[in-house]
């Protein structure tokens, strides 16, 4: 583990420095999985798509642009730590197939290791100032400089597999418990600015590492703390050389960078430095006094604010895609990344946020009682579930209250049984996808929980709810999605691409509540079809309701 490196550095670090011997905090903050995961980057492209998607983690007020107040004002983070509205981010992973398509591999956990580096014990750490951003790694580096703190700095760990050695590029095998990416930001600043082009306010000590409390430059005098994530893809698939492919294109493993948006109350971060030793903590933050009243374990529940924006675009969610998105043709192995000269922007952003009907509301996250359901008076199983489909389809049969599960399952009735409403707690993890939004865009409950929606008004659902409009595929391909598991891939694909599909929402939301109505005759033959699709794709690369229930089983040991 990167802990027992970084812990024999401080040792060696220590024992050349035996004068001067003391122990500086650390601590990690563990997130649950993505955020959102889009073409967005507001560090290098605010405002604007960006070149490739990112796996984007922390504040849930994560937008195209934003401010440091925004980050603190976010409903939640995907934290350990309920304080920390940093946002963090790299690239996304894919696979690219035999077939040359890619598949999505989903970022499952991430560590954000905070730790102070400095060559005293009497040199100043610096807080981080509202505004402060900075990246580290260079996305389309082709070359590992074993003498360069930059490259050195960027690294993969390969999870399973004993004695695996650190390593700049890709690891040659397969990683059964995971592909450990890792990037160790600079630890000098110039004191001055938020932000300079290509990050160069902050630049990397001049010795004894990348990751040390080496002499900063004299162009960048100030230390901050040290900042390192490692960001876990799932890798358990028969190694293949070049099937990992970062979004950029890369499939060598030197483009791997990242990015941060400092997100904590002004001066806490400088506030543990006094307590030294005993805020040394690693991932046991409860013995950090400062950090103790803050830990919250439910940062898997987080959900984008509502008006979060995302790309409309297919990133592969829903099955493969033939193209990485963006003009992002495959490189690193075969050279220096060539673009398409003809490529044309024409992803743009979508405003996102899970509407319902009127009349009706969101309660929260239940348990099923052991053994049996909450609510039994009617259900339905759709692939492309919404909570508006859910809604529309128990308030078709008369009932108060609706209950998404599983993606794709939805409950009704009047009442709870065995359980009560009172149970409700959004520490649970309601936190896998709506097979009918688009990844980030919502949550349809989890593994034996409902997220629970109640009609609270009189108001019938006149103004019928604006469905997402990344959700609004045409009826005509959920029924035949519903009908074969096997076309569902590509037309669900295919739908969500077309522009048509996404204007035609109140017309495609209409014909969805007949579908989802009569598909509750199908509903065995659906189960059975679901069930042996999710069979027959054990590997979690074909069947996108297998990926998004591995990949959310949010794994909280490290
Ligand atoms: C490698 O990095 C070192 C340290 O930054 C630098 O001096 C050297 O010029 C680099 N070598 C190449 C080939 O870029
Ligand atoms: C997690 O729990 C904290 C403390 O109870 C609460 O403030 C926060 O809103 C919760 N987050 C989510 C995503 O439910
Ligand atoms: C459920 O309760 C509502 C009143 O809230 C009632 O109008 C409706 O008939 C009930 N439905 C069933 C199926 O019992």
């Amino acid at each position: 583990m990167l802990y027992s490196a970084l812990l024999s550095l401080s040792i060696l670090v220590s024992s050349l420095n035996q004068v001067e011997a003391w122990v500086d905090p650390f601590f990690v903050v563990q997130h649950g999985p993505d955020l959102i995961t889009s073409r967005i980057d507001p560090v290098i492209n605010p405002g604007a798509v960006s070149s490739h998607v990112h796996s984007i983690i922390g504040s849930s007020a994560f937008k195209p642009t934003y401010t440091y107040e925004n980050s603190m004002s976010g409903k939640c983070t995907t934290a350990n730590v309920d304080i920390d509205r940093s946002n963090y981010w790299t690239p996304q992973l894919y696979r690219k197939r035999t077939d040359g398509k890619f598949d999505l591999v989903k970022m499952n956990r991430a560590n954000t290791y905070y730790l102070v580096r400095r060559g005293s014990q009497t040199e100043t750490v610096h807080e981080f100032p509202p505004g402060f951003r900075m990246i580290a790694g260079n996305p389309s580096r082709t070359t590992y400089n074993a003498s360069s703190y930059a490259d050195n700095a960027v690294s993969y760990v390969c999870l399973g597999v004993n004695g695996a050695p650190e390593t700049g590029a890709f690891p040659t095998q397969s990683c059964p418990s995971d592909l450990r990416a890792q990037v160790f930001f600079p630890n000098c600043w110039n004191g001055v600015d938020n932000w300079l082009p290509g990050s160069a306010h902050v630049a990397y000590p001049t010795t004894q590492g990348y990751n040390s409390g080496g002499k900063c430059p004299s162009t960048h005098p100030n230390r901050i703390m040290s900042i390192f994530y490692e960001f876990h893809f799932t890798d358990n698939f028969a190694y293949t050389p070049g099937a990992r492919v970062w979004a950029t294109g890369d499939d060598v493993g030197y483009s791997l960078h990242a990015d941060f948006t400092f997100g904590w109350p002004k001066n806490f971060l400088s506030g543990i430095i006094p307590y030294g030793e005993t805020c040394a903590v690693d991932f046991s933050l409860e013995n950090c006094p400062p950090l103790k009243p803050h830990l919250v374990n439910n940062g898997s529940a987080c959900t984008p604010d509502a008006g979060f924006q995302i790309v409309n675009e297919d990133i592969g969610t829903n099955g493969p895609v033939a193209k990485l998105p963006g003009n992002n043709p495959v490189w690193g192995r075969s050279g220096a990344k060539v673009p398409d000269p003809n490529y044309k922007e024409t992803a743009s952003f979508s405003t996102s946020t899970i509407a319902v009907p009127a009349g009706w509301s969101k309660l929260g996250c239940l348990a099923e009682p052991s053994g049996s359901r909450a609510l039994t008076a009617a259900s339905t199983t759709s692939q492309t579930m919404t909570p508006t489909q859910c809604i529309n389809y128990c308030a078709s049969k008369g009932y108060s209250l609706a209950g998404v599960e599983w993606s794709v399952e939805c409950y009704c009735g009047n009442t709870t049984t065995k359980t009560s409403l009172s149970a409700i707690n959004n520490n649970l993890a309601c936190n896998m996808p709506c097979n009918g939004l688009d990844y980030a865009a919502g949550y349809c409950g989890g593994s034996s929980l409902l997220t629970i929606y109640q009609k609270t008004g009189n108001t019938v659902a006149s103004s019928a709810a604006k469905v997402a409009s990344s959700s609004a595929k045409p009826s005509s391909s959920s029924v035949k999605s519903s009908a074969s598991s096997k076309t569902s891939t590509s037309t669900t694909s295919k739908a969500s691409t077309t522009s048509k599909a996404s204007t035609t929402t109140s017309k495609a939301s209409a014909t969805t509540i007949k579908s989802s109505t009569s598909s509750s005759s199908l509903k065995s033959t659906l189960i059975a079809k679901v069930a042996s699709s999710i069979a027959k794709t054990s590997t979690a690369s074909a069947s996108a309701s297998t990926t998004k229930a591995a990949i959310h089983k949010r794994r909280l040991h490290h």
